[in-house]
């Protein structure tokens, strides 16, 4: 969900970029009104005011040109035209030089999720992001596989994420992510992907939650439910939502609705029941038995997952039945 800036079309301002970015958007708008009512009006007002009444009618003068009005109309636009450049400059160079005293994240594209290193974290967090409130935080982006571009709306900030290639990003979130009034959740600012990266480029979504320095202390994104089919989905949705729905529906791999205790039918021919041994498995080494159908998806191996872990996913697979 995009909070809308009851102000104007954008979303929500929500980090320091964004009352320039907005300025020289709205102003370049206004411009683009203006001038379209101005000389579409005096088009239309010429057309009429002047048509030829008569087919015989002669041209009322041939005039070829008219040097004042040509030099007033090339030099109010270029005075335009170096006003919104120097504003769009100015922005673009804040936006690239991050100050010195940032914390370092570092988020890594791939099809089709996002993975972010909080800092200090040595395994990524897939898709969640938390941040502090007035605190400026600089990413390091780049991608395993294709072209990707991180973007949050809200705070105005974009950069390609290029494989083999480090990006920077900075910015400093101004704006606490509310809570749901009803669930007391905190409703996220998202992240997209806004470069067509393939099939599910349009999956590529994440979430930042800027909070309190107070929360942020407490390393949110670390917090483990004590119910195990909450963590299991928990994992699922940092892990798996990217290739793996819960509605039946073929992704890049099988969905999870209705596997647990199925029978599947292998790449070669042969047969496994979906338990806990064959989950496990596949987590770690996901192509040592390959579901038919799924040839040439590959999925992301986690040999670093737990036992724990793996119960909990269990646990949740088992809650889908
Ligand atoms: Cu990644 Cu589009």
């Amino acid at each position: 969900m995009i909070l809308q800036d009851p102000q104007s079309w954008l979303p929500v301002p929500a980090s320091t970029f964004a009352p320039s970015v907005d300025g020289v958007w709205i102003l370049t708008w206004w411009l683009c009104v203006f001038f379209f009512v101005l000389i579409a009006g005096l088009l239309a007002y010429a057309v009429f005011k002047w048509r030829r009444r008569t087919p015989d009618q002669p041209a009322a003068s041939n005039t070829t040109h008219n040097t004042t009005l040509e030099v007033v109309w090339t030099v109010i636009p270029l005075i335009i035209m170096m006003v919104l450049f120097a504003w769009g400059w100015k922005g673009g160079m804040d936006m690239t030089v991050a100050p010195a005293d940032c914390l370092q994240y570092q988020v890594k594209g791939k099809q089709w999720e996002w993975q972010i290193w909080h800092p200090g974290s040595t395994s990524p967090v897939v898709r969640d992001m938390y941040v502090p409130v007035n605190t400026n935080v600089r990413v390091t982006t780049y991608s395993e596989d294709v072209l990707h571009s991180f973007y949050i709306p809200a705070f105005r900030c974009k950069r390609d994420v290029l494989p083999g290639r480090y990006q920077m990003v900075w910015f400093n979130a101004t704006r606490l992510s509310e809570r749901d009034p009803e669930t007391g959740e905190l409703m996220p600012y998202p992240i997209l992907c806004a470069e067509y990266c393939g099939r599910n480029h349009s999956y590529m979504l994440g979430n930042v939650y800027v909070v309190t320095q107070e929360e942020y202390d407490q390393r949110p994104w670390e917090v483990i439910p004590d119910d195990p089919v909450e963590y299991g989905q928990m994992i699922w949705e940092r892990q798996c939502v990217a290739c793996h729905t819960l509605d039946g529906s073929k992704l890049v791999g099988p969905t999870f609705q209705g596997l647990w205790g199925k029978t599947e039918n292998l790449e070669d021919g042969s047969t496994v029941l979906v338990d806990r041994e064959y989950v496990a498995e596949s987590i770690r080494m996901p192509e040592a038995k390959r579901v038919a159908g799924y040839a040439g998806n590959n999925m992301t191996a986690y040999p670093d997952m737990t036992d724990e872990q793996v119960d909990a996913i269990c646990a949740f697979l088992e809650s889908l039945k």
